[in-house]
């Protein structure tokens, strides 16, 4: 049957920037092909001002039964004032919450002509393309007990650092599968040095590499180390896997391996479902931009990138995920730039439509 996809725009640029993913499909459609069942719906503060919540029950079920749910971006100025049950975030968290996606992706890639916009040196970062997996529902931000209580005359804050071998093991697994998709090394990163759940994320990590994933390579790290590696010399790495927290700390590092928020996407996965693929939601990194909505000048490649690791993860797709980046790439090589991608130099930026037509063009000369 034909695969489907949910699209969900949301709020600020997402509406703006997922207009041109539009465009993508539609493309993939009618050259390529491809052919996709897409339905929109609405999340977060639009799904607010419509239902009164941020994320309507039609709309999880049929987030549920989605081959790929994308996600522009949720909330805004206007919702701050909100209750915290309706604010537009947690239309996004419950999305994720009850599609149970343990397995976050979030790449770092750096494309040869945004080289000089990261923070390393040019030839550190020229041509970086790495992929971070965290865990996404378990570990310290879950774990009980957790709270502030009374110990004599003080405070005390506690959380929880648990982690089941179920939890580490399937995330492991999907750690696994992506870097056969992709350059067949995992390096899994914890601090077993330190820590119980790291000693036991080590050992179901190399359990489950023997069983099932011998083929690929597995390398072990401690996360402080890790860190360091990464600004070091990030090239070395092709799949690193890690928990939720040390996650947290090192995705949110490499992404600034490369450049601009405006350039990084995003998957989030849970368990196969009947038919195969896993349950899935992309997105780009960044929120809604109220600063920019409306204008224009949002840069759609983070959700357009976003897309692309639909194709590949989704829909084994990778040659059209390819064809996808490589125009991406072709774009940026020839000097196309959103306002976010241009320094100070007074070169004029082209708006988000005008970008996607460029990355359109480009896919139809590849
Ligand atoms: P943000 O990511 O929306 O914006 C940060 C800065 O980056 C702004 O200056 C913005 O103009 C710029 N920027 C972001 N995406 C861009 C793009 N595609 N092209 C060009 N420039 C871009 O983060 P901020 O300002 O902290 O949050 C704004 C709103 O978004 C808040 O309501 C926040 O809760 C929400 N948010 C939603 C997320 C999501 O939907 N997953 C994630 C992060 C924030
Ligand atoms: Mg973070």
């Amino acid at each position: 049957s034909t695969p489907s996809i949910l699209i969900l725009p949301g709020d600020g640029i997402g509406p703006e920037v997922m207009a041109e993913v539009v465009k993508v499909i539609d493309w993939f459609g009618e050259k390529r092909d491809l052919k996709f069942d897409v339905s929109h719906d609405l999340v977060g503060g639009a799904a607010y001002d419509k239902h009164g919540t941020p994320l309507a029950d039609e709309t999880m079920e049929k987030a549920q039964k989605a081959d790929a749910v994308l996600l522009g971006a949720v909330g805004g100025p206007k919702y701050d004032v909100l209750d915290f049950s309706v604010k537009p975030e947690r239309g996004l968290l419950r999305l994720r919450k009850e599609m149970d996606l343990f397995s976050n992706l979030r790449p770092a890639q750096c494309f040869d002509a945004l080289a000089d916009f990261s923070s390393l040196k040019k030839d550190v970062v020229a041509g970086l393309d790495i992929m971070i997996v965290r865990e996404l529902t378990s570990g310290i931000y879950f774990g009980e007990p957790r709270g502030i209580i009374k110990e004599g005359n003080e405070r005390v804050g506690i959380n929880t650092q648990r982690y089941t071998e179920s939890e580490i093991a399937r995330v492991a697994r999907s750690a696994f599968e992506l870097a056969r998709k992709r350059g067949n090394k995992v390096c899994s990163m914890e601090k077993a040095n330190v820590m119980e759940s790291g000693i036991l994320w080590r050992d179901v990590v190399t359990e489950i590499h023997q069983a099932e994933y011998a083929d690929v390579e597995l390398s072990h790290m401690y996360a402080d180390a890790g860190a360091m590696q990464l600004c070091r010399w990030p090239k070395q790495f092709d799949v690193i896997v890690t928990d939720n927290l040390f996650g947290d700390l090192l995705s949110d590092a490499a992404a600034m391996l490369t450049g601009s928020l405006g350039m990084l996407p995003s998957a989030s996965l849970g368990a196969p479902m009947d038919n195969g693929r896993p349950k899935a939601l992309y997105e780009p990194v960044h929120g809604s931009a109220p600063d920019i909505a409306g204008q224009g000048k949002a840069n759609p490649i983070a959700c357009i990138l976003s897309f692309a690791m639909a194709l590949r993860y989704s829909f084994d797709l990778g040659d059209d995920a390819t064809r996808l980046e490589k125009a991406v790439e072709k774009v940026l090589a020839d000097g196309v730039r959103t306002a976010d991608l241009l320094g100070e130099d007074g070169a004029t930026p082209v708006s988000t439509s005008e970008m996607g037509d460029k990355i359109i063009e480009a896919l139809t000369a590849s």
